[in-house]
């Protein structure tokens, strides 16, 4: 489902940079799939997260507004999900042959930003406390402009060159963004419309 290009180029860069956003990563007419999935999940079925681990899981209002609902590997009617974690699967192939990471687990859930939802910079895994080994967000917002017109950008600080000022990412239909976990700080600037997408985190242990 990931063409061999954009494989190599994401371990490319992950390797060169410690991230990477490549555009149009699934063909069209999966991405236009997920987006319609994850546009007709009802209000009802999405949650806020926890932030935080286990023991002290607590909603922030202040660092994050999202809502999400977990992907489901064992649902094999539920065939959207399945498309996306066919396609991580892949990635977590090519990444462990090539990069030799040893990535053992992927997770994902889908998150929607309504209008002035936002979340705050943090990072996804705080070394030895976690095994979240490498990020991926995936959009789905079909007519998102590249610029800043609709918010809800990511920011991204970092990868392995920890700038001082952040890589601006639009959240538009198709792009994938993968970044190593420990170390890479970013955040959500708050979204003027709604804002759909897939992130999801590579481990390299059991949890
Ligand atoms: C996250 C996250 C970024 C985005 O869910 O941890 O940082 O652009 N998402 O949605
Ligand atoms: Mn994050």
């Amino acid at each position: 489902m990931l063409s061999s290009a954009t494989l190599n180029t994401i371990a490319e860069q992950l390797h060169t940079a410690g991230w990477c956003a490549v555009d149009d990563a699934l063909p069209k007419l999966a991405a236009h799939r997920l987006a319609a999935h994850a546009i007709a999940l009802p209000d009802a079925v999405l949650h806020r997260a926890g932030v935080g681990r286990a023991a002290q899981r607590q909603t922030l209002d202040t660092l994050r507004r999202d809502t999400i609902v977990w992907l489901e590997p064992n649902n094999p009617a539920d065939a959207p999900d399945q498309l996306w974690l066919g396609a991580m699967a892949q990635l977590q192939a090519h990444l462990n042959q090539h990069l030799f990471l040893g990535l053992k687990a992927y997770e994902a859930h889908y998150a929607r930003y309504a209008t002035g939802a936002f979340y705050g910079r943090h990072v996804d895994a705080f070394k030895g406390q976690s095994n979240r080994f490498i990020s991926t967000v995936y959009y789905l917002n079909a007519d998102w402009p590249s610029d800043a017109n609709c918010g809800g950008e990511l920011l991204l600080y970092g990868g392995l060159e920890h700038k001082q000022h952040p890589t601006h990412i639009a959240p538009m239909m198709g792009r994938l963004v993968v970044f190593l976990s420990e170390g890479t700080a970013h955040e959500v600037l708050p979204a003027l419309r709604t804002r759909h997408s897939i992130a999801g985190w590579f481990r390299r242990g059991s949890s």
